[in-house]
């Protein structure tokens, strides 16, 4: 007899855990597979623990209770493929959002092959996401997935309902996931090239809340510039500093414009222009590259920022400076002096840090 495990990671989901457990005991007596269930709950503050206790007595549940790290849905879930007993292992979430018959099908398709991703599926036919979506929600899905699939190819990379073998699991301590994605994480640094997708209907939770919010969208985004790093490594760098690099010229632009407007002498709008911009980059790169490290105060970190820009500044107003005070026709076209100061204090940026500041090889 073949077993699993199945691996849950609970936050909060009293109210789900017994109709959970009953169903999936139902579908698995129906199967030749054995099983044990592995609740990976994070410290709810709720009666998950106790109801999960209860439930040991009369079903093969095993309650992990990880702590001494921050709270988290794809740690949790790491937690529970460590702990893992069967080699198979099924992942899927307590708030019957994932059909439970679907397991033995997922299962069945590890079968087809060796190392095998897969994926329950709302994308490929078959599939469904939940009806009462809205569109607001839907887009916002819609996006966050088209984000992810230069990564991988699954078209449901967001999924939350896999199966997988642990023998072919890259070494879990080296896996850095944040958030939710955790299936993501591992097709990608798993390098499993071989995803298969099971059709399911994602039915919204009818108990309790999701615990989806904004942070973890941030934290979306953080976790997927770690994945485009280790896959694309330089490239992704280059095209997430020329995008950062990008909308700050945007505004660098507006703001030397609109101050002219106001009467502000060229060469003033020059010197002023550019804070706001720098600003703005220093704001987008706390939030997606140092938002990965502990925050320092916010005052410091900003001060800090500033002065090491103010190379940067001496440079960009420099040369315009220069070039419009001494050259009649960067006189008549400024914009060119300013992109001239730009793109000379950005080569000189680009070299100092890859020559000192990034020299040593990162780990992503
Ligand atoms: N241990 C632990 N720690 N479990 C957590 C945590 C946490 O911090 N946060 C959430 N969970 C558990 C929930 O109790 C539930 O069993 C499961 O993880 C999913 O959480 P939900 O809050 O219900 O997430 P969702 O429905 O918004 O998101 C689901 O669908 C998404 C796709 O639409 C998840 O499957 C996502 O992984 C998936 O991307
Ligand atoms: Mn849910």
């Amino acid at each position: 007899m073949t077993s699993i495990s199945i691996v849950v990671p609970t936050y909060k989901e009293a109210e789900n855990l017994a109709a959970l457990c009953k169903h999936i005991d139902e579908v698995m007596a129906e199967t030749e597979l054995s099983y044990e269930l592995l609740i990976v709950d994070d410290q709810s503050p709720d009666d998950t623990v106790a109801i999960a206790k209860t439930l040991a007595e009369q079903y093969p549940l095993r309650l992990i209770q990880p702590d001494g790290r921050e709270r988290d849905l794809s740690l949790s879930v790491l937690d529970g493929l460590r702990e893992a007993a069967s080699d198979i292992v099924v992942v899927m979430d307590a708030d019957l959002s994932h059909p439970v018959e679907k397991v033995p099908e997922l299962v069945g398709a590890l079968a087809s092959g060796d190392k095998i991703f897969v994926a329950g599926s709302r994308y490929v036919a078959g599939g469904q996401f939940d009806r009462g979506w809205s569109f607001w929600r839907f887009l916002n899905s819609w996006f966050a997935t088209l984000l992810a699939l230069p990564l991988t190819r699954c078209s449901d990379p967001m999924t939350g309902f896999f199966a997988v073998r642990k023998q072919d699991l890259p070494d879990l301590e080296k896996l850095r996931p944040i958030g939710y994605k955790i299936a993501l994480e591992l097709m990608v640094r798993g390098e499993f090239g071989n995803i298969k997708e099971v059709p399911i209907a994602f039915k919204d939770r009818a108990v309790g809340d999701s615990k989806m919010n904004l942070r973890q969208q941030l934290n979306y985004i953080r976790h997927l510039r770690r994945l485009y790093l280790y896959k694309f490594r330089g490239w992704a760098e280059f095209i997430h500093y020329g995008a950062v690099g990008a909308s700050g010229f945007i505004i660098d632009i507006f703001f030397y414009y609109a101050l002219q407007l106001f009467g502000v002498e060229h060469m003033v709008a020059r010197a002023l222009s550019f804070w706001p911009a720098v600003s703005w980059n220093w704001a987008l790169n706390r939030v997606t590259t140092f938002g990965e490290r502990v925050r320092r105060p916010r005052a410091r970190q900003w001060v800090e920022f500033v002065a090491t820009s103010l190379v940067g500044f001496s440079m960009n107003w420099g040369i315009y400076a220069l070039l419009t005070a001494k050259v009649a026709f960067f006189d008549e076209y400024r914009i060119l002096a300013l992109i001239s100061g730009i793109i000379g204090a950005s080569v000189f940026n680009f070299t100092v840090s890859t020559l000192f500041v990034y020299s040593e090889k990162r780990g992503v």
